[in-house]
């Protein structure tokens, strides 16, 4: 089958990379001129596990190639996906003039019939404003041509995106259109076999399945986090909250996990789009309001906990930062804990010194050279001559810790866990301070 991908981006790579290497024929189109000389160099421009070995051998058998001739794009492929970016405009909706230009470039160039796939996330109606540009594109041409837009979400995580395009629980294709539906089982049908993954409904129903999937999870996250600070207050341990709710399997236990606040390119902009959906749809909804809200308190807790630890007296402390990325196994720092944290370190006169496995040069290419901030090349390096230690990401790396080392090491013995990777018995048996989200003994609890 011949497919188009509009975007190369996290979302149109994988999914270009993986459809060519079920045997279609993949052709990317971005308008980035570098990008795509990069990624026909070889050069993949994101990190993301297994990518750039897929995209070579895809590359080397010939099933994928990437152009920024959008006319050759649109001549190709029966299916034209659209995985271009949707960023956050400043109310919060989601900015569709990246989307709404491809659908024009579509409209501009198509011969024959085409199904237009909307795999970007995008609020609920914007097939019909797909549909809509395409149409006035071909009017002006003086031309009338028969084509299909169809929702088709992706619920890849950053880390785990290949496997999820495999393996993942489900593919949600909206559409009304018979046509549509056998054109897209042929395009996963690879992808279908072991059991019926596909999952048909209506157009407006896949683009909220994407919001309303997110928004879960993200309330998910929200409310344990709620319940630890209640933890912290109350002198209970919300490690053990939430193994006596996660067993309950009406409840579960993934994404259950307290820390400090969810990150990355999907949660936050996603819970914000909802948001400004629902109020513009005349139904203000409150429980996402309050997702988004939680969260930004949420992002507050680290800093909140070393004034705590230090008496408010921050300035010219030098604070070890474990972890700068989102979530681990990715460079990712959008939305990520890490940079509210070191933002409000730096206003109150910290220095801080930061190690990440992955997100360093990421770290520099958004905060450039700083005199409050060192880039460190290991662990230890971080904590040389820092008067506490905060943990920001769980990478794996950082799970062991010889603590009797740590309390020689730091200036003062203060360990801030944001993910609650320890036992405080064990941290605080070396004679640290340890600050943890939510459990009972790292505050003092408010009620006796
Ligand atoms: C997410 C969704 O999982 C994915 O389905 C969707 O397509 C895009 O958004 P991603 O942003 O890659 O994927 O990250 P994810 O692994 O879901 O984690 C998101 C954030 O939530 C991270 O900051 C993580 O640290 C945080 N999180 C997750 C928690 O704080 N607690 C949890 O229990 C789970």
């Amino acid at each position: 089958m011949r497919i188009t991908i509009f975007g190369s981006g996290y979302v149109g790579l994988v999914t270009g990379a993986c459809l060519a290497d079920v045997g279609h024929d993949v052709i990317c189109v971005d308008v980035d001129v570098d990008k795509v000389a990069r990624l026909n160099a070889g050069e993949v421009p994101i990190y993301e596990p297994g990518l750039e070995s897929l995209i070579g051998k895809n590359q080397a058998a010939g099933r994928l190639r990437f152009t920024t001739d959008s006319a050759e794009g649109v001549d190709f492929g029966l299916l034209q996906f659209i995985a271009v970016g949707t960023p956050s405009d400043e109310d919060g909706s989601a900015d569709l003039t990246h989307v709404l230009k491809v659908a024009e470039t579509i409209g501009n160039n198509m011969n024959d019939y085409r199904i237009i796939v909307d795999k970007s996330t995008v609020p609920v109606g914007t097939a019909s404003k797909v549909g809509r540009a395409v149409a006035a594109s071909l009017e002006k041409r003086g031309r009338s041509m028969a084509f299909d837009v169809c929702s088709n979400p992706e619920f890849l995580k950053e880390g785990a995106a290949l496997e999820d395009f495999s393996r993942g629980s489900r593919i949600v294709v909206g559409t009304d259109s018979e046509r549509v539906k056998k054109a897209m089982m042929e395009c996963y049908g690879p992808y279908n076999r072991q059991r019926d993954k596909m999952l048909f409904m209506g157009i407006r129903s896949a683009e909220l399945t994407k919001y309303a999937a997110n928004a879960m999870l993200a309330t998910k996250i929200s409310f344990i986090n709620e319940v630890a600070n209640l933890a912290e207050r109350l002198g209970a341990d919300v490690e053990e909250v939430r193994h006596g709710i996660g067993s309950d399997p009406r409840i579960g236990y993934s994404f259950i996990y307290p820390g400090c606040g969810y990150g990355g390119s999907c949660f936050p902009k996603d819970v914000k789009a909802l948001a400004h959906t629902a109020e513009e749809a005349g139904h203000p909804a409150e429980m996402i309001k309050a997702v988004e809200r939680v969260n930004s308190r949420q992002k507050g807790k680290l800093f909140e906990k070393l004034c705590q630890a230090f008496d408010g007296q921050l300035a010219d402390k030098t604070i070890a930062l474990w972890g700068l990325a989102f979530k681990p196994n990715t460079d990712d720092m959008r939305e990520a804990p890490s940079r509210t944290l070191m933002e409000a370190l730096w206003k109150a006169g910290a220095r801080v010194q930061a190690f990440d496995p992955e997100a360093a040069s990421e770290c520099h290419r958004i905060y450039g050279e700083r005199d409050d901030l060192v880039l460190a090349d290991n662990r230890d390096e971080a904590l040389e001559g820092a008067h506490a230690l905060v943990i920001c990401t769980e990478w794996k790396a950082f799970r062991t810790i010889d603590f009797d080392q740590l309390y020689k090491t730091l200036l003062e013995p203060v360990v801030i866990d944001g993910r609650n990777l320890f036992s405080p018995e064990t941290v605080k048996a070396a004679g640290l301070s340890y600050y943890a989200i939510g459990r009972g003994d790292s505050v003092r609890p408010v009620l006796a």
